[in-house]
């Protein structure tokens, strides 16, 4: 006899894409394929919500579902916008997705749910304290965890640093649009997680995100105190954890 499974959909929101599958969270596996479709143009609320019940529907799933978002979700509001279409600001993503696809949604900033997935089923189960899982892509994101609890919407790629904040510095996509030689991203990146260190002592940085499936080109040169590991679940932690968070939202 089969055993009954804890299956929730979780959805990753993007700048560029937006990715979701069934999740199982009790064995941190997605048991369907992938399924993306490509952000729209212009990304505004309506026309997302459009896409999302699109690929809702293609799933044979009701119940609640997780979804994460590159933005500060208070209560399930984005309150910013740095990498995304400025229409979202104090749009309550929860109600908007809800109401388009007739289950509950439990919106959350994308980093920290993709913390989720790495915190639990990555290294970060090896680890106690302070973990900061960090993902490099068009943007900076973070999420922060103490004791295996989310610190919720940190925000550390948006620390300032010279008249401007960090993620314009060390993402992924400054390193592409200025050209950057992985080493002289790797000083850069370096001299974040120094300054990071400080702030907040870490136990381990857990690295997530484009730039972290290039890990062996530039870990020699990250001369931090700090443990630091790639992702394990790259691509795959967003939707993973986006359906561990429609769990935790439901228990
Ligand atoms: C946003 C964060 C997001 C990160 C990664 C940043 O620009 O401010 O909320 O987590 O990009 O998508």
């Amino acid at each position: 006899m089969q055993e009954e499974r804890n299956v929730f959909l979780g959805f990753d929101i993007g700048g560029t894409g937006i990715k979701a599958a069934l999740v199982d969270i009790d064995q941190g596996k997605l048991i369907t394929e992938k399924m993306r479709e490509l952000t729209p143009k212009p990304a505004d609320p309506k026309s997302v919500a459009k896409v999302v019940k699109k690929m809702f529907d293609r799933f044979d799933y009701q119940g609640p579902v997780g979804c994460g978002f590159p933005a500060i979700i208070h209560n399930g509001v984005a309150e910013s916008a740095a990498n995304i279409d400025k229409s979202w600001i104090e749009v309550n993503i929860q109600d908007l997705f809800s109401e388009a696809c007739g289950v509950p949604f439990h919106a959350a900033n994308d980093a920290d749910v993709a913390g989720l997935a790495e915190v639990k089923f990555g290294h970060g189960n090896e680890v106690d304290g302070t973990i900061i899982v960090l993902t490099i892509g068009t943007g900076i994101g973070s999420g922060f965890f103490l004791d295996g609890k989310l610190v919720p919407n940190t925000e550390l790629g948006h620390l300032f640093y010279k008249k401007s904040v960090y993620e314009h510095y060390v993402s992924n996509s400054a390193r592409k649009s200025e050209e950057l030689s992985w080493k002289e991203w790797a000083f850069r990146f370096s001299g974040y997680l120094t300054h990071l260190e400080k702030l907040f002592s870490p136990d381990l940085f857990i690295l997530g995100g484009g730039a972290s499936k290039k890990f062996d080109k530039y870990e020699d040169q990250l001369d931090v105190r700090t443990r630091i590991v790639p992702a394990e679940y790259q691509n795959d932690a967003g939707v993973l954890g986006a359906a561990m968070y429609a769990n935790e939202r439901t228990k």
